[in-house]
């Protein structure tokens, strides 16, 4: 008989995309988590979020309050006790310098991660102050990092197609076995990348990869879905010896590495979510960007080739796909990915 796993999805989102809480709580039934973060960004109202969900919560799943702090040095994660963590004005205001906002972690004994360490240039701590100084913040704040992402996990579907899954755990299961001795070396691959789906193939193996890597640094490690829709939910998860009384003991477990595995769903019978027409933006937004400007038409081109912000690219992909239903992108992904990535 099998014992039933406790799994903790330790990043998600609610009202950035105004999903209703019901919908929100079948995604986590759906997905068998045990515990459960909420952390909604500060411009989305996080406390709103997190009493939208504690009132409708399931008895048996433990909710944990928590923000994606929008700091100078990239997104931070930081998780509470209580709903306390909401009266901090610190972690409310956007662009907040990190340091700020990780000496109120230190002072009211909070738990902090570093989000998506190597995401997107703006909100990934690695790419926005580099990796030297976020392991001194690390170092300093004693802070752990996000060591596998589910919306990347599910961008890379677009890159990898059917076969996602099936790579996807070999490589993670490789990355794991090889930690600390020679791995795959994305920057030599990248040179030898012949094909534009190489490079992309690459890009994604890189920012799965690198956050894996880069983990040994921090005291202890987060996992989280990301998920901005219920069907993502639980797409990352972390899985723990057994099961926390309450949010203190939870937090000191994740601290103190009660943990088995992390990293994708692997009990979920699609762990790499399958994609859908709102999913496909999110993930085209996240994997593509410079290469949709390069070969799409002229007119496209003019608009997104400047150094426009994900908001605006997003924005764009979405008029382009308005009217075409999503059985039409379903059909029309196979060409567009052969369009983007011809050589
Ligand atoms: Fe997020």
């Amino acid at each position: 008989m099998s014992q039933k796993k406790i799994l903790a999805d330790l990043h998600t989102h609610l009202n950035e995309k105004k999903v209703k809480p019901r919908e929100w709580w079948a995604g986590v039934r759906n997905r068998k988590l045990s515990v459960v973060a909420i952390t909604e960004h500060p411009q989305y109202d996080p406390l709103d979020a997190y009493l939208q969900l504690k009132a409708t919560k399931p008895k048996w799943i433990l909710l944990i309050p928590g923000i994606e702090v929008r700091t100078n040095a990239g997104d931070l994660l930081v998780y509470g006790e209580d709903e306390r963590i909401y009266d901090v004005r610190e972690f409310l205001k956007k662009d907040i310098a990190v340091e700020k906002a990780l000496k109120k972690v230190k002072e009211l004994k909070l738990t902090a991660s570093f989000a998506h360490p190597y995401g997107y240039k703006h909100d990934s701590v690695c790419e926005v102050i580099g990796e030297k100084k976020a392991k001194a913040l690390i170092k300093k704040y004693k802070l752990g990092t996000e060591y596998y992402n589910g919306m990347l996990g599910s961008a890379s579907y677009l890159v990898f197609g059917g076969k996602a899954v099936k790579r996807f755990y070999s490589l993670v299961a490789f990355v794991e076995r090889n930690k600390l001795s020679k791995v795959l070396h994305v920057s030599k691959g990248g040179a030898k990348a012949k094909t534009r789906l190489d490079k992309m193939a690459v890009n994604a193996v890189g920012r799965i990869q690198k956050p894996i890597l880069f983990s040994k640094n921090a005291y202890f490690i987060t996992v989280g879905s990301d998920a901005h829709y219920p069907k993502a939910l639980g797409s990352g998860v972390i899985e723990l010896k057994k099961m926390p009384k309450n949010t203190g003991e939870f937090l000191s477990m994740l601290k103190n590495k009660k943990t088995l595995w992390a990293g994708p769903n692997i009990y979920s019978k699609n762990p790499v979510d399958k994609i859908g027409r709102k999913e496909i933006l999110g993930g085209l937004g996240y994997l593509t960007k410079k290469s949709i400007a390069r070969k799409s038409k002229k007119g496209l081109k003019r608009k997104i080739g400047r150094k426009i912000g994900l908001g605006e690219r997003i924005k764009t992909i979405k008029r382009i796909t308005k009217r075409v239903k999503l059985r039409k992108i379903r059909t029309k992904l196979p060409r567009m990915r052969k369009k983007l990535f011809r050589k």
